[in-house]
């Protein structure tokens, strides 16, 4: 064994002793069982209808995918950048406007339910205007996917790979809300990397079918220790 094998082989093996007991100890969630999770969430949010049909680029919300480990969910107020003004769906707006026209009066403003949550949310009356009596308090989102935090994962460098967000979260702009689509496990990680680590000069197929560049002598890690404190 060459001298700077010797750590990183210690390393591995205090490794699965550790976890080994961390598991003994406790029930950890094993997030391959999670596959499919799609929970209800406070607010309806549709990714159908944002990312779908209005064909929002998926980092102008999750900006954070691109600078840190964390995508990040972006903050009630990046959402009123729109629903200042659009406060219930078109075709909403469009029944009251023909309405009011018949009655001959003007259109009222129509706040639908899902939205009136986020303009509480943010401590908005009926006029959208700051109610010094509201309380502002964060929209409390079901997180869907987590990894045992005994695992590393950093968005950024996949990101800047040119890897697609669906490659690992699946067909997110048709789903009306969204859903774990990747068991997240050891293996499913491991396959991909394998996969780019096997011929570090060629360019290589990702699942998705995009290929990822990597540079003369540029691996993939498939040490335990990058993915494993
Ligand atoms: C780029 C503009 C834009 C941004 C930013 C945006 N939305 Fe929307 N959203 C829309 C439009 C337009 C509709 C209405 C689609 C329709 O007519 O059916 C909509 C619909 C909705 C609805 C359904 C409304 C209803 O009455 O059923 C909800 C809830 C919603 N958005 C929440 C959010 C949240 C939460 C955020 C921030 C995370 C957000 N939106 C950010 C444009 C936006
Ligand atoms: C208008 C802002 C907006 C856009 C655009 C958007 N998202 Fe989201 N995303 C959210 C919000 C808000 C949540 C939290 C609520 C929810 O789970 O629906 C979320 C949740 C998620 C989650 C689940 C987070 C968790 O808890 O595990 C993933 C994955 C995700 N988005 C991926 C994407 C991808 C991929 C795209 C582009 C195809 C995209 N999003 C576009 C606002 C957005
Ligand atoms: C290589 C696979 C992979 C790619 C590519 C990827 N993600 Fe993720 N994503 C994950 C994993 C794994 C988690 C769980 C991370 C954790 O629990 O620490 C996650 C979690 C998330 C979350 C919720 C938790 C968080 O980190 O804030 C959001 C939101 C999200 N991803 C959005 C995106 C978006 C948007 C893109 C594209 C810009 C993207 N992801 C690209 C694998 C990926
Ligand atoms: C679809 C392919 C794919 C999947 C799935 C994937 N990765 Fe990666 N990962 C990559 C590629 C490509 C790189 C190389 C990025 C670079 O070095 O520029 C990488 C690099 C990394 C790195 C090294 C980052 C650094 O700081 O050098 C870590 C850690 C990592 N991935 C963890 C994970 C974990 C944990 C999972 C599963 C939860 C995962 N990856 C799933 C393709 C993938
Ligand atoms: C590319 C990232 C990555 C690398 C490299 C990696 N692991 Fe993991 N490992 C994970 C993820 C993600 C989980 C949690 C998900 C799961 O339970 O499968 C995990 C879970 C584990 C567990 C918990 C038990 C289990 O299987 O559920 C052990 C033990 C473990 N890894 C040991 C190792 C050892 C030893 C190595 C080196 C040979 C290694 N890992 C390399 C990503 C990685």
């Amino acid at each position: 064994m060459s001298s700077w094998t010797a750590p990183i082989v210690f390393a591995a093996c205090s490794l699965v002793i550790g976890l080994g007991a961390v598991l003994a100890e406790s029930n950890v969630r094993v997030t391959g069982n999670n596959l499919g999770y799609e929970p209800e969430q406070p607010i309806h949010f549709s990714h159908r209808v944002h990312a779908g049909e209005l064909q929002m680029d998926c980092l102008s919300c999750h900006y954070g995918a691109e600078k840190s480990r964390h995508a990040g969910v972006p903050p009630a107020e990046l959402c009123m950048g729109c629903h200042a003004h659009v406060t219930s769906t078109l075709d909403v707006k469009l029944q009251e406007k023909a309405l009011a026209e018949a009655e001959g009066r003007e259109p009222k403003t129509i706040v639908s339910v899902e939205l009136r949550k986020l303009y509480d949310a943010l401590g908005l009356d009926g006029e959208l205007k700051t109610d010094p009596t509201k309380e502002r308090r964060p929209i409390e989102w079901v997180r869907v996917h987590n990894l045992p935090d005994y695992v590393y994962f950093d968005h950024r460098v996949h990101v800047a790979r040119g890897l697609a967000c669906q490659t690992c979260h699946g067909p997110v702009g048709s789903m009306e809300r969204i859903r774990q689509e990747s068991t997240l496990a050891m293996g499913w990680c491991m396959d991909c990397h394998r996969k780019n680590a096997a011929d570090p000069t060629a360019a290589r197929a990702t699942p998705a079918g995009g290929a990822i560049e990597l540079g003369d002598g540029e691996h993939v890690s498939i040490d335990c220790a990058r993915c494993h404190y």
